[in-house]
């Protein structure tokens, strides 16, 4: 893995961004996205940039499930507002959380078996986890729904009006399907961050911290902010 330290999430962000257009420059046609504040700070660079994404396919991680594309809580509102609706793609893939499970599920791994995720950027959990996938999850799952952690309904909330409404399932890619990217970029921020960071990067590879699968890949760069790094 290669390890990147900033100051701070800005310039964490910017050299993230500096990543991807490498990537485009060299040939990369898929974008791997997520959620969470994590990537906030990417979105807007890549908004304000002027780089020409239409020629560009977009994949997400995860959805809640239940919560339909226009609800304001949903992943796609989410990423329309963050990126999609300033930066239009050739093609923006996410998950139906309205959908029915196996189908979904089934359809979203051939859209990635048939547009291979050359960049997949990353955020982590405070558990370890990447996408939705909680501590335990297999490290050969494909995409599939899957339940919430406490922790991680806790640490969402700050988003609903209140913890009720937050979601208790979402689809989410596997821990394979994220493995089959070419190359994947973790950004993580803030003290909270530290200890998983701690044992992804260090810790051993286990499936009760998710992200440890990363030192398995052969492509990982690792952007973090000092305070998430501050365990190292
Ligand atoms: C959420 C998302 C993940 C995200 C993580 C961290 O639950 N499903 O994709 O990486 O938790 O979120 P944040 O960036 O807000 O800390």
């Amino acid at each position: 893995m290669k390890l990147i330290i900033k100051a701070n999430p800005e310039e964490a962000s910017r050299y993230a961004f500096e990543k991807i257009q490498e990537a485009m420059g060299s040939g990369a046609k898929v974008l791997g996205l997520a959620t969470g504040s994590t990537p906030v700070k990417l979105y807007r660079i890549m908004r304000e940039s002027d780089i020409d994404f239409s020629g560009m396919t977009s994949i997400n991680l995860d959805e809640y499930m239940g919560l339909s594309e226009d609800s304001p809580h949903s992943y796609h509102h989410f990423m329309h507002e963050q990126l999609f609706d300033a930066k239009p793609f050739k093609k923006n893939y996410l998950l139906d959380g309205m959908a029915d499970e196996k189908e979904e599920c089934a359809q979203f791994e051939e859209i990635i078996a048939a547009n291979p995720i050359d960049v997949q950027i990353l955020g982590i959990g405070t558990n370890g986890h990447i996408g939705f996938n909680e501590p335990g999850t297999a490290f050969d799952s494909r995409t599939q729904k899957v339940a919430l952690w406490q922790s991680t309904i806790d640490s969402n909330k700050r988003y609903f009006a209140d913890e009720k409404d937050v979601p208790r399932f979402a689809y989410s890619m596997g821990i394979q399907t994220i493995l089959s990217a070419k190359k994947i970029i973790l950004m993580a921020f803030g003290k909270e961050k530290a200890s998983a960071i701690k044992a992804a990067l260090e810790g051993p590879i286990t499936e009760e911290l998710p992200a440890s699968v990363l030192q398995t890949h052969k492509d990982v760069t690792v952007i973090l902010d000092e305070e998430a790094a501050q365990m190292l």
